[in-house]
């Protein structure tokens, strides 16, 4: 998702910053941003002009130092919460001050990731929607301590980059992902159960509720791996059976059948 959002800021005009772990994964993901932006141009959203001078604007680290320039570093990190921590910590050491840090997390609680920043009123999530450049939402979520001037400066980077922003409490899941999370993992239980096979669910939601896609083959886009992270943040954190994960998925995870990103989920890619 990363690649993602750096592609709708740069669209936008804005110097951006990528990181990632390690070279090669930074040269596939600035690789992915250039050519989304080539995307936008063979559409004719964009001129080929407009596209190169977005393009001078990206650029690549691998180390935390150079975010010192940056006024806001989104955390779009795999969806585990001590390499989201990790990376935050790592972040406030080194940011400007008055530098925003704002997390991209689909599920874990933004006053408990806030923690780790010497000023927690600086700290916001950020919740864009995959693809992201196709995807118009984006949930602000407040921490405990999160300040109006962080909340107003996100808002309005939001609006900037070209999506809607909606503000949501601070609860595990948010808004979107507590409704349509658990929508999949009871179709993955329809699944499991042999009421119907994976096509037959997924045209089900398609041409009986109208979804674009289907239920399997959305988990597939988002990452089985991202669909039962989420799914155990919120049975953990609400405590409540109705929110446990089905064990087709976890078996799925298991087996290393991610989705689109492996080629294997629910469907074959
Ligand atoms: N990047 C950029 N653009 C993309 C894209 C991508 N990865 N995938 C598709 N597009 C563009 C296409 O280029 C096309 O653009 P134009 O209309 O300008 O031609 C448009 O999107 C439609 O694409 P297609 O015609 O190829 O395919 P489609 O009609 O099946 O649409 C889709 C693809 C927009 C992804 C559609 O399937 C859809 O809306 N799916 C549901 C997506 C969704 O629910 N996302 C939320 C997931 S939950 C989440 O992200 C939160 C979380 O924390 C887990």
């Amino acid at each position: 998702m990363g690649c993602g959002i750096a592609e709708v800021c740069v669209a936008s005009g804005l110097d951006v910053i990528l990181s990632d772990v390690s070279a090669n994964s930074l040269e596939r993901g600035l690789e992915k941003v250039h050519a989304g932006i080539e995307r936008q141009v063979s559409k004719g959203k964009i001129s080929s002009t407009d596209a190169k001078s977005a393009s001078a604007h990206l650029w690549g680290s691998i180390t935390f130092d150079d975010f010192v320039a940056c006024d806001m570093v989104i955390e779009a990190a795999t969806e585990d919460v001590e390499i989201k921590e990790r990376i935050i910590r790592e972040l406030d050491k080194v940011v400007k001050a008055g530098a925003l840090i704002a997390s991209n997390t689909s599920s874990v609680s933004i006053t408990a990731l806030a923690t780790k920043m010497s000023n927690p009123g600086r700290f916001i999530g950020m919740h864009f929607f995959n693809p992201v450049p196709v995807m118009s939402l984006v949930e602000i979520i407040r921490g405990i301590e999160t300040t109006d001037a962080t909340y107003e400066a996100t808002m309005a980077l939001a609006t900037r980059v070209g999506k809607t922003p909606i503000s949501v409490k601070n609860s595990p899941g948010f808004a979107v992902n507590r409704i349509l999370i658990p929508m999949i993992n009871e179709a993955i239980f329809v699944l499991q159960e042999g009421l119907a096979s994976a096509p037959e669910i997924d045209a089900g939601m398609q041409l009986g509720a109208n979804h674009p896609v289907g239920p399997l083959a959305l988990a597939d886009l988002i990452g089985l791996d991202t669909t039962l992270a989420i799914m155990e943040v919120l049975y953990r954190d609400f405590n409540d059976s109705k929110y446990r994960p089905a064990p087709l998925l976890r078996e799925m995870v298991d087996a290393g059948r991610l989705g689109r990103k492996t080629g294997t989920g629910f469907h074959s890619y």
